[in-house]
C-alpha cells in the first residue's frame, strides 16, 4: 500500500534513489538529493511502498502550471500502478486538469506503464553537456552583448515572447517573481543589442557541479547571424571563470536549431527525458 514517507524511511529512500542511478533504464525525474540529511529536507509530502520491511516504491506530487508533476514513480518490482493511482488521487483533491511524468527516454518499463495509465509523450528534452574549454566567439558586427544588472520585467518578457518558439514558461510569472529570480546571486542574463535595442538572450544559471543554460533564444528577424553563438560563448565563458566544472544545455526535440548549435560546438549529449501528460477530466 502507498502511504507517506516516514522519517525513517529515508535510509530506504537512498538505497531506492542509488538502484536507480546503477542503470540508465531505471531513471525517471526524482529527488536530486544522495545523503540523507539533505534527502530529509527535499522529500516533504513523498510517498512510499514498502515489501517485507524495505522501501520498495516512491512517488511525490507538485503542483506544476495548471497541473501536477510527479517525482517518480520508481519502483522495483511488480507494477507501479498504486503509485500512479495516488497520483491520480492527488490530482483529484487539488483540482488538477492535467499530471505530467519525465521519464529516462531509455526507462521503457515506466513508459509502458504511464501508457497503460492514460499518459502520453507530449516530447523530449536532450541535456548536452561540455567540460571547461575555449568557445570564445565574437558577436557580429553592430552586435554588443551586456550582463543585465537591473532586470526591466517588460523588457525582459518582450524579449522573451519575440525569441521564444512554443514553451512560455516564464510568460506566466509576474514581474515580482521575474526580478526575483533575476536577483537570485546564482543567476545571470545576458543580452545581445542590435543598434540598442535587445534580440536576444541567454539565461545561465551558476552552482558547484554544473552551470546551466536555462534559456538561449534569439528573435527570429535576426537569426542565423551568429548572435544565438555569440551569446552562448558569452554564458559559458562566465560559467568557467566561475570555476563550474561543466556547462549543461538543453532543447526540445523540436528546437533543431539549437541542437545542431550545440553539437556544432562540440557538445555531448548526456540525457534524453520525456515528457509525458495526462488529461484529466
Ligand atoms: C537556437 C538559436 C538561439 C540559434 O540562434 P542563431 O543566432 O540563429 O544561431 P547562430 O546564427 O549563432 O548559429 C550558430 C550555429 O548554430 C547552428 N544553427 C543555427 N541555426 C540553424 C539552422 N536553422 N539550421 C541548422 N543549423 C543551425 C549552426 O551550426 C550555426 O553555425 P554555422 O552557421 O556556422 O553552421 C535560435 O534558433 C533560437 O532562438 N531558437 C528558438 C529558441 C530555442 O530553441 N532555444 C534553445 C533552447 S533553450
Amino acid at each position: 500500500m502507498v502511504r507517506p514517507l516516514r522519517p525513517e524511511d529515508i535510509g530506504g529512500l537512498l538505497r531506492l534513489l542509488n538502484w536507480m542511478d546503477a542503470d540508465p533504464s531505471r531513471r525517471v525525474l526524482a529527488p536530486e538529493a544522495r545523503d540523507e540529511a539533505e534527502l530529509r529536507w527535499t522529500v516533504d509530502g513523498g510517498q512510499v511502498l514498502e515489501q517485507g520491511g524495505e522501501i520498495v516504491g516512491y512517488v511525490a506530487a507538485y503542483p506544476f502550471r495548471q497541473g501536477g508533476a510527479l517525482e517518480g514513480p520508481l519502483w522495483r518490482a511488480g507494477s507501479a500502478a498504486p503509485l500512479l493511482e495516488y497520483a491520480d488521487r492527488e490530482a483529484d483533491k487539488h483540482g488538477w486538469h492535467t499530471l505530467y511524468a519525465f521519464p529516462h527516454e531509455s526507462n521503457q518499463r515506466l513508459r509502458e506503464e504511464l501508457a497503460a495509465a492514460g499518459y502520453a509523450p507530449l516530447h523530449t528534452s536532450y541535456f548536452f553537456v561540455t567540460p571547461p574549454r575555449d568557445l570564445s566567439y565574437p558577436p557580429p558586427a553592430g552586435v554588443e552583448i551586456r550582463l543585465v544588472e537591473n532586470l526591466d520585467p517588460d523588457v525582459y518578457c518582450e524579449l522573451y515572447r519575440a525569441s521564444e518558439d512554443a514553451w512560455s514558461l516564464r510568460l506566466a510569472w509576474t514581474p515580482l517573481e521575474l526580478i526575483e529570480h533575476f536577483s537570485r546571486p546564482d543567476v545571470h542574463l545576458f543580452y545581445a543589442y542590435s543598434e540598442g535595442e535587445p534580440v536576444g538572450l541567454v539565461e545561465l544559471e551558476t552552482g558547484p557541479e554544473a552551470a546551466e543554460v536555462a534559456y538561449l533564444g534569439v528573435a527570429p528577424p535576426v537569426r542565423g547571424r551568429g548572435i544565438g553563438r555569440a551569446l552562448l560563448a558569452r554564458a559559458a565563458e562566465f560559467a568557467f571563470d566561475q570555476g563550474a566544472p561543466r556547462l549543461r544545455v538543453r532543447a526540445h526535440d523540436h528546437e533543431k536549431e539549437a541542437i545542431a548549435l550545440y553539437r556544432r560546438l562540440g557538445f555531448n549529449l548526456e540525457d534524453a527525458v520525456l515528457t509525458y501528460a495526462k488529461e484529466l477530466g
